[in-house]
């Protein structure tokens, strides 16, 4: 019957639209990987905060947000360094963010957010508690510090 083409027509081009609409899905989070921010699961490593070195152009930051500071509060890395950092918090809900790099994650007890920076200018960069944390709130900061290597 000629419905029967029609629906099947019909049928084969939206199974098309559908594939083609998923395979740009993917293709755009590809594209976007290397900057987005994710979660992690927890577990109680995340808790000490430390700075540990991978190689000469490579960190990660456990950082430790608290009322009310950071910890590490200062972070020395040289210029060209890839950092990731693994954030979470001790206590209440904290924001943190660097100046001048696109970095936006919350440190939320008993959760930690990851994202990797990298840094290719010297300078010091803040790192800013953006969400209300109580009395001390505007003075929460931190800062990562850019150098050329010795
Ligand atoms: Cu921590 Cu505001």
């Amino acid at each position: 019957m000629i419905l029967d083409k029609i629906e099947k027509g019909v049928l084969i081009a939206s199974a098309l639209i559908m594939m083609l609409f998923i395979f740009s899905l993917l293709y755009s989070l590809d594209k976007r990987s290397r900057n987005i921010t994710e979660c992690l699961p927890y577990n109680k490593t995340y808790e000490k905060a430390r700075v540990e070195k991978l190689d000469d152009k490579t960190y990660q930051v456990f950082m430790v947000a608290k009322m009310w500071s950071f910890e590490p509060a200062k972070i020395y890395v040289p210029v060209g360094s890839d950092v990731d950092f693994f954030l979470t918090s001790q206590d209440v809900v904290h924001g943190f963010n660097i100046a001048e790099r696109n970095v936006n994650l919350m440190a939320v007890y008993g959760n930690v957010g990851q994202a990797t920076v990298h840094f290719d200018k010297p300078g010091v960069y803040k790192i800013l508690c953006h969400e209300y944390c109580g009395i001390g709130h505007q003075f929460m900061e931190g800062e990562v510090i850019v150098n050329y290597p010795r």
